[in-house]
């Protein structure tokens, strides 16, 4: 029995199916020795892997082929078909692998291939498969003497393991002054503040996985200074560390309010601050969610989830309208209305007193906790400091290079020239995070790839809506919309100059996912970009 024995669905593939019962293209979903696989076809070869996402689960017969991968239809991570490996975040674990037999009329899922196999085949761009253990070796071959990432965020620990999958066997260490990282700050929000996950969901990797894969982790520790020069780092501990290649991946930090009563409000960037809400949370009965953004009101719902009653006080008129647009903006409002959470939009903060929260007009609302979802700032410190290019943010180039030689940076912390775009763009996204960290490390290499990926976002709320927003825009002459917004099935389209430019879509996954890769291949037929820009010519 394996143990997805429960989940599985459609034909046993290790059984057989007809051939002529198989359309070109086509993706089933079955099992073969108690695991779900999927099985497909493309021209005359025969592919089958692991059928459910690694990232969250989703079933990846819902997703969409392109070339020979597959693309989740969750959150669009990507999977190489030849070998299971997991080319594209989010998912960072590759799949299962196996052998398919064709016999006569019949078609079979044979055996499962063994890691050896897998490594050997499926080379292409953040194509390779992860090592099970690494040998580290303090003289590497190939790539930088040394790599060191500040930061192990989305953006940081991405780039170890692309690293790693690309077999640079030097050091790597992660320096982050967080204790607890690297982990799944998305679900900081959702499941683990609602209660509905364990603790143990959120490490990204169990420990053993950095040990197997030599990546050193100094967790708890701040870098203070980079020497670019010298090519070193100093620690808040007093020592330092040189570098061959750094990344700097340091994120980004919640702006803070000002006013009366501003030490009771709780900010949510890391899991200590998840554990100090969860901890406040289990004896109140009322809160407070200053800021109408997608923290904000993800942190309402789950506070809900968690029985407490929720006011939100925000400025704005609707929320998310300036990034949505009116419709969806509306729609998360009922739906957090339904849940009871009460909306004061147009209101100011002026004050916070012991179990209550004062507006500009008067009003006194109930608040056993406070938590502020306002926005946040790139951790831009250590790059100013550095003497580095900054662009409201650090700024970098296509290839994901700051002014400085052998320094990168990616993550919400960097401003980089978007190929979709034509925008310099710094988003807070943890795919376009992952991915960057991703580029970082190819380009660390030496293989000189341009960040070109499509920016990705999700955002859920209950168990009752997510959204998937695909490419940026931070205006709209027009929205279309498709479908039923009410009904929980649309997908809304921001138009500039009458071109489509993103996506949002609820219930849609795979529209969401098809247009990911229609702007792809619009990115493709684009006349080639601009000479490379620079380092030395950063603003
Ligand atoms: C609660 C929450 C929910 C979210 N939900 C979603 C979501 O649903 N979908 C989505 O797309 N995005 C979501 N995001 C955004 C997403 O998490 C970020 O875009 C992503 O984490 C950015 O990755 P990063 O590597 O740039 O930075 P981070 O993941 O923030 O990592 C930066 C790290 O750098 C460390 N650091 C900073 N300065 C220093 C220093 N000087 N020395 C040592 N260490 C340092 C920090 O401790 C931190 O661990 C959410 C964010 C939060 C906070
Ligand atoms: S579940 Fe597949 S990318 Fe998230």
């Amino acid at each position: 029995m394996g143990e997805h024995e429960d989940a599985l669905t459609g034909p046993d593939l290790a059984a057989g199916i007809e051939i002529s019962s198989v359309s070109p293209n086509q993706l089933i979903a079955g099992h073969a020795f108690g695991e779900p696989v999927l099985l497909t076809r493309i021209d005359d070869n025969w592919f089958a892997v692991g059928g459910t996402c690694t990232h969250y689960g989703a079933t990846l017969a819902d997703g969409v082929l392109v070339g020979e991968t597959i693309r989740c239809p969750w959150h669009h991570a990507c999977f190489d078909l030849r070998n299971g490996a997991a080319t594209h975040a989010p998912a960072l674990n590759d799949l299962p692998c196996y052998e398919v037999a064709v016999e006569a009329d019949r078609v079979r899922v044979a055996s499962k291939r063994d890691p050896g196999q897998l490594r050997a085949a499926g080379h292409q761009d953040r194509g390779a498969r992860a090592p099970e253990k690494v040998l580290f070796d303090s003289h590497p071959a190939a790539g930088p003497v040394s790599v060191v990432i500040v930061g192990g965020g989305a953006a940081g620990n991405a780039c170890a393991e692309m690293l790693r999958r690309h077999r640079y066997r030097g050091p790597i260490t992660i320096i982050d002054r967080d204790a607890d990282a690297p982990y799944d700050r998305p679900n900081l929000s959702k499941d683990y503040l609602a209660g509905n996950a364990p603790e143990d969901w959120l490490p990204l990797h169990p420990k053993d996985f950095y040990r197997d894969q030599s990546i050193q982790i100094v967790s708890g520790v701040e870098v203070q200074a980079i020497d670019t020069g010298a090519r070193k780092i100093r620690l808040a501990n007093g020592s330092e560390k040189g570098y061959g290649a750094l990344l700097i991946a340091t994120g980004a930090t919640p702006i803070h309010l000002q006013l009366a009563g501003a030490e009771r409000i709780q900010y949510l960037r890391s899991l200590a601050d998840c554990r100090t809400i969860i901890e406040k949370a289990k004896s109140a009965r009322s809160a407070v969610v200053i800021g109408g953004s997608f923290i904000g009101l993800e942190v309402a719902g789950s506070l809900v989830t968690r029985g407490l009653h929720v006011h939100v006080v925000a400025l704005e008129k609707l929320p998310l309208e300036r990034v949505l647009g009116s419709e969806l903006g509306e729609l998360v409002q009922s739906i957090h209305e339904e849940k009871g959470v009460e909306f004061h939009l147009g209101h100011t903060v002026t004050g916070i007193e012991e179990g209550h929260v004062l507006l500009e007009d008067g009003t006194r609302l109930e608040a056993d906790l406070v938590v502020a979802g306002i926005g946040v700032r790139p951790s831009v410190e250590l790059a100013e400091g550095a003497g580095l290019a900054m662009d409201r943010g650090i700024a970098v180039n296509e290839f994901l290079e700051t002014s400085a030689p052998g320094v990168f940076s990616a993550g919400d912390v960097a401003r980089w020239p978007d190929a979709y775009s034509d925008a310099r763009l710094r988003v807070e996204h943890w795919v376009v995070a992952e991915r960057q960290g991703q580029v970082v490390a190819l380009n660390m290499l030496g293989h000189r790839v341009r960040f070109d990926d499509i920016p990705f976002f999700w955002s859920a709320h209950y168990d009752k809506v997510s959204i998937q927003y695909t490419g940026h825009v931070d205006h709209w002459d027009e929205i279309r919309v498709d479908g039923d917004v009410k009904g929980l099935d649309c997908a809304i389209s921001y138009m500039v100059g009458g071109r489509r430019r993103a996506m949002a879509t609820i219930n849609r996954d795979r529209q969401n996912l098809e247009t990911e890769v229609e702007m792809e291949k619009e990115l493709l037929l684009k006349p080639p970009p601009p000479q490379t820009i620079p380092q030395e010519t950063l603003k």
